[in-house]
């Protein structure tokens, strides 16, 4: 029971002031807008790739990782492979609680194929300071087509809540000349 009840109680039989009824009419037509725009972003946003995906067992997905490190792997550091794949080939990265593997060292102006899933949890792929970011899912093989413009040392961040090491989740992508 309300202190002060309004005195009509069919409230909602009154009419509409038309200010009220001209934003929410603002408010429908901007989100309309905005969803179709999504088709937009998809060719003109430079930061939401349109990925391939397929499925695949995370074990599996394991497997094809661990295979492509040991192939191209050139160093170690901090006990994680560094791999250097050639210009143009299927690069693997894998998410996991919570470590981005292996540490990927790819040639400027060359394009690669990146393939990217988890074994475990969802996390999120946000590459730093670019900041293009593709939700990783286990069961899911993604594969970006991606031409890195710059050399340097970029950093992938975990921005999906996977747990207690979220926080710690980070990797590296090295862009050599
Ligand atoms: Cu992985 Cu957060």
């Amino acid at each position: 029971m309300a202190i002060s009840p309004p005195r009509n109680r069919l409230w909602w039989n009154e009419p509409i002031e038309r200010v009220e009824i001209g934003w929410i009419v603002v408010a429908f037509l901007w989100g309309l807008f905005m969803f179709f725009f999504m088709i937009a972003w998809h060719f003109i946003g430079g930061q939401n790739l349109s990925t391939e995906t397929y499925r695949i067992k995370p074990p599996a997905y394991e497997e094809k990782v661990v295979a492509f490190a040991e192939k191209y792997q050139v160093a170690e550091e901090d006990g994680t492979p560094v791999v250097r794949p050639p210009a143009g080939e299927d690069v693997y990265l894998l998410a996991r609680l919570w470590e981005w593997w292996p540490l990927l060292e790819l040639k400027k102006g060359q394009s690669y194929r990146i393939h990217l899933s988890s074994l475990d949890w969802q996390h999120g792929f946000s590459l730093q300071p670019v900041n293009i970011n593709i939700s990783v899912h286990p069961g899911y093989e993604q594969i970006i087509t991606l031409t890195p413009t710059q050399a340097g040392e970029f950093g992938i961040a975990c921005n999906e809540y996977c747990g207690i090491g979220h926080h710690m989740m980070t990797g590296r992508i090295r862009v050599v000349e």
